[in-house]
């Protein structure tokens, strides 16, 4: 018996290997890319919680370069510029294609819950090679995650027992559980949830037994 009807999962780090945007960063920032790519996804983060706590909100593109114009301000806004369009094209991780096709092929739902602007999500999607049903974008409410409103999106696909959220982001599958969710946090080597997440996965391909009502819960 299957167990849920949609599986939702956060993009950048969960299906996406943020990681992997240093190479096109390479051209433009030299050796230093992968420590800058660091500091920049952590400021873009921070800048979301901020914005949420000041009830303040930017467009998730606009989020991403300003957070760079925060960390690098050396470099010129052209170059900026150009590595903020990088995250139209991050690479897939390797488990994430065959992972959205068994869920398809098995009849479950596939959506995507990201604070990703829709144009952001569904370009980054295609260039990836991925596709899913459906996007939510925390555009829609204006309010990242982990603003409830960001996760109740997910109410308007399916029935909240029914669905399964999927984080590689420590703080997302908190801010996820915090709102009632069943969600499974994939150890991508990032920082864990603080609380116990409903299942624990270290790849991709965990989802669909679960779905299928034959992982175990932690
Ligand atoms: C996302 C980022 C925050 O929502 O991981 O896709």
């Amino acid at each position: 018996m299957r167990a849920f009807d949609l599986v939702a999962f956060d993009l950048y780090g969960t299906l996406l290997d943020v990681a992997g945007l240093a190479n096109g960063m390479r051209p433009i920032t030299g050796e230093q890319s992968p420590a800058l790519l660091g500091r920049w996804r952590q400021a873009q983060l921070e800048r979301s919680w901020r914005l949420n706590r000041e009830d303040a909100y930017e467009p998730w593109d606009l989020v991403t370069l300003r957070a760079l114009e925060e960390i690098a301000p050396e470099l010129p806004a052209e170059s900026r510029e150009r590595l903020a369009d990088l995250w139209l094209t991050v690479p897939a991780f390797a488990d994430a294609r065959e992972t959205l096709q068994a869920l398809k092929s098995a009849g479950v739902r596939r959506a995507v819950l990201s604070n990703g602007t829709r144009p952001m999500i569904a370009r980054a999607l295609e260039t990836a090679g991925l596709d899913v049903e459906t996007i939510l974008s925390a555009d829609d409410v204006r309010a990242y995650k982990t603003d409830p409103r960001a996760y109740a999106l997910l109410d308007t696909e399916a029935d909240p027992a029914r669905t399964l959220f999927v984080s590689s982001n420590g703080w997302d599958a908190d801010g996820a559980r915090r709102t009632g969710r069943t969600v499974v946090w994939i150890d991508r080597g990032g920082a864990p949830p603080t609380a116990p997440p409903s299942y624990r996965v270290a790849s991709l391909t965990e989802i669909t037994p679960i779905v299928m009502d034959a992982g175990t819960a932690i």
